[in-house]
């Protein structure tokens, strides 16, 4: 497998500037130089790059859209994990015909190990949670069509022995990188979930350097996985980690609160630059179905995270979730704006106490547009073409959510009105509209 960054790729050469920056950048690390700075624009042409540096192959081709599909953490967290679990949400995808829709990785996330590695230092899957194996588990969930997907962390622990008293020493993948790349080889697993978990306290480790390590194992072992990674948006991974990773992590965890969900997207305005096919910003998993979410809610995190292009991880279960959770989820119009193969990650345009209008360019000249309101007060939120930088119609408009066409507008542009978009949106709540000529 190969997750360097092919070059050229004319549409996406602002990123492939990122890329191979950011080689540059890990390869300065470890002389004691700076990473990138955190907000700086892309350089607009690629740095240069030496014959080892250049990104030569298919990182695109593995993640061309961002990966959808099922995480266990949101769901379980540490220690309701089992293989049951995992095989149920497998059976669940499918029954729900969530596979069809793009779903297709089931992602076994912390706390599946036992508390010591093997003599020969290889990880062991928990006994008692999971008796059948990782090996039976993975065959599984490729049996019904599907890819399977596992946690490890770059330190020598995972973030459930820090925060949840998972007991275990050493079940970090420091000084096993590679051992521990070929057992997921051994076990089929086809996504990484790659895990922080404060590795520079615990063992003095730099996250370009880190990640780029584990992602030179993956390249060895030429089996695609998808590689996901995670420090929380501490380090600005937008500015160097496309090149090292599918996608990275933006945040700190999510929690399923309408504060955390909303909090999350305001954090996420000024990351469309960097995010595009192969290499995506990810504002964290879905935590629709988990706690007290209204309907509302549930439809403007799904929205949202369409908008932002970000990955698709459902974390909650899919046995007891309710009908219009699972509509939400299952809203071919919003997916199809997730999935847009341009990979263009949507910008806010405009800000008005809490009362956001945000764009997101689709291929073919289409736009998405969401009409967020993330106020307690049901708000008119109001945008115009130009505002947009749409230009002038007609454009025909359809609510995703409603699933319904509606009136077009900008025919005439003779008044100031004819090209105004205007809705009343409940608190917590988006209308979101694709506009197509
Ligand atoms: C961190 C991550 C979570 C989850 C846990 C597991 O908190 O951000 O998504 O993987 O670790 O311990």
């Amino acid at each position: 497998m190969t997750l360097r960054r092919k070059l050229p790729i004319t549409r996406h050469q602002l990123l492939a500037g990122i890329a191979s920056a950011s080689l540059l950048v890990v390869a300065s690390c470890g002389s004691g130089s700076k990473s990138t700075s955190s907000t700086t624009k892309a350089p607009s042409t690629p740095a240069s790059t030496s014959s080892t540096t250049v990104p030569v192959a298919s990182m695109d081709e593995l993640a061309a859209t961002p990966p959808m599909g099922w995480n266990s953490w949101n769901q379980v967290r540490c220690y309701d994990l089992n293989e049951d679990v995992v095989k149920s949400a497998a059976d669940a995808i499918v029954r729900h015909g969530l596979d069809k829709l793009g779903y297709s990785y089931v992602v076994v996330d912390d706390c599946w190990q036992e508390p010591e590695r093997a003599e020969d230092g290889s990880l062991q899957p928990n006994k008692e949670r999971f008796p059948s194996g990782l090996k039976s588990l993975a065959d599984y969930v490729h049996d019904k069509g599907l890819k399977f997907g596992l946690y490890l962390s770059p330190g020598s622990e995972t973030c459930a022995m820090q925060w949840d008293e998972y007991p275990g020493t050493g079940l970090g993948s420091f000084g096993h990188e590679r051992q521990d790349a070929e057992m997921l080889r051994d076990i089929g697993v086809d996504y990484l979930k790659y895990d922080w978990c404060a590795a520079d306290e615990t063992d003095g480790l730099v996250p370009q350097e880190a990640f780029a390590h584990m992602r030179d194992e993956l390249e060895r072992l030429e089996r695609p996985i998808v590689y996901s990674i995670s420090e929380y948006g501490k380090h600005q991974p937008w500015t160097w980690a496309p090149g090292i990773a599918h996608m990275w992590r933006t945040t700190s965890d999510i929690a399923p609160s309408w504060g955390s969900i909303s909090h999350i997207i305001n954090s996420q305005a000024e990351h469309y630059k960097y995010s595009g096919p192969g290499a995506w910003n990810d504002p964290d998993m879905l935590q629709v179905g988990n706690g007290e979410l209204t309907d509302d809610e549930v439809r403007a995190h799904i929205g949202m995270w369409a908008m932002l292009a970000a990955p698709l991880m459902i974390g909650t279960d899919l046995d007891k979730v309710s009908p219009s959770v699972l509509e939400a989820l299952s809203n071919p119009d919003v997916i199809a704006v997730d999935q847009d193969p341009l990979g263009q990650q949507a910008r806010r345009v405009s800000l008005d106490n809490g009362a956001q209008v945000w764009v997101r360019e689709l291929e073919g000249g289409d736009l998405a547009v969401a009409l967020l309101n993330s106020t307690d007060a049901e708000t008119k939120i109001a945008t115009t073409l130009e505002e947009l930088d749409a230009e002038s119609g007609p454009w025909k408009i359809r609510d995703l959510w409603t699933q319904s066409d509606e009136e077009p507008i900008g025919a005439e542009m003779t008044e100031p009105s004819d090209s105004v978009i205007s809705r009343k949106v409940p608190p917590h709540a988006m209308v979101m509209l694709r506009l197509s000529r």
